[in-house]
């Protein structure tokens, strides 16, 4: 079985501190594992990041954004993603493909077909068996964020944060197979019981 667990969310929906209780869970359990985070984990892919999350670019397109976010994917899919996959480690990636349809798609507004062709092809046809969606309304997504630096992507505002979050819940009324849309509003150790008991169901036998 595929072990690719995709977390998904807008700004500030808690993916980081889910992922690292999961990632501290595989460790106490002994199980190999690979985490990363989009954009980056590679050397071009991180390089890729500071282009499109410096502030001063503002002159970068809906479009150039979109293909950049779609190299950096590339490259960790080629560099990491898949050669984890193979020794059949499990990999948690903090967005992937998702991310594009909710802030490119929904929240920018380019079109969706066209951008599931390009994850497809930037990741090889690769895609997670399961994905959380963190969700958490715009207000506390926020607050949240008060003590750190917004990026350009987070500058975009509350209107842009609103329609990426109605986006993500588009997307996981369309494939409720692959999507689990998560109260990130929950107390962090509730919420991570219960994205726990979702991974023991979909990978009886391998975990326990
Ligand atoms: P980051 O600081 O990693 O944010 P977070 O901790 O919320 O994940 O910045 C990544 C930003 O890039 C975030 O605002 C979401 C955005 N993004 C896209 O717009 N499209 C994409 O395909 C990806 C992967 C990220």
């Amino acid at each position: 079985m595929k072990k690719f667990i995709t977390f998904e969310g807008i700004d500030g929906s808690g993916k980081s501190t889910q992922i690292s209780l999961l990632c501290n869970r595989f460790e106490a359990l002994g199980i190999q594992y690979t985490s990363v985070r989009e954009p980056g984990g590679t050397r071009i892919s991180e390089k890729i990041r500071e282009i499109l999350l410096q502030k001063e670019n503002l002159e970068l397109t809906a479009e150039a954004e979109s293909l950049l976010f779609q190299a950096a994917r590339a490259q960790l899919t080629a560099e990491v993603i898949l050669p984890a996959l193979q020794e059949d480690r499990f990999v948690i990636c903090d967005r992937f493909t998702d991310s594009s349809l909710a802030y490119q798609g929904f929240g920018r507004g380019l079109d969706l077909k066209a951008l599931e062709t390009l994850n497809n092809y930037a990741t090889q046809n690769t895609q997670p068996l399961l994905t959380f969606i963190l969700d958490v309304d715009v207000a506390t997504s926020l607050e949240r964020r008060v003590v750190k630096v917004t990026d350009r992507m987070e500058s975009g505002g509350e209107a842009f944060m609103g329609k990426i979050r109605r986006g993500y819940m588009e997307l996981a009324g369309k494939n409720p197979g692959r999507y689990y849309l998560m109260d990130g509003s929950l107390d962090k150790n509730e919420l991570f019981q219960q994205i726990w008991n979702i991974l023991l169901e979909k990978y009886v036998g391998v975990l326990k």
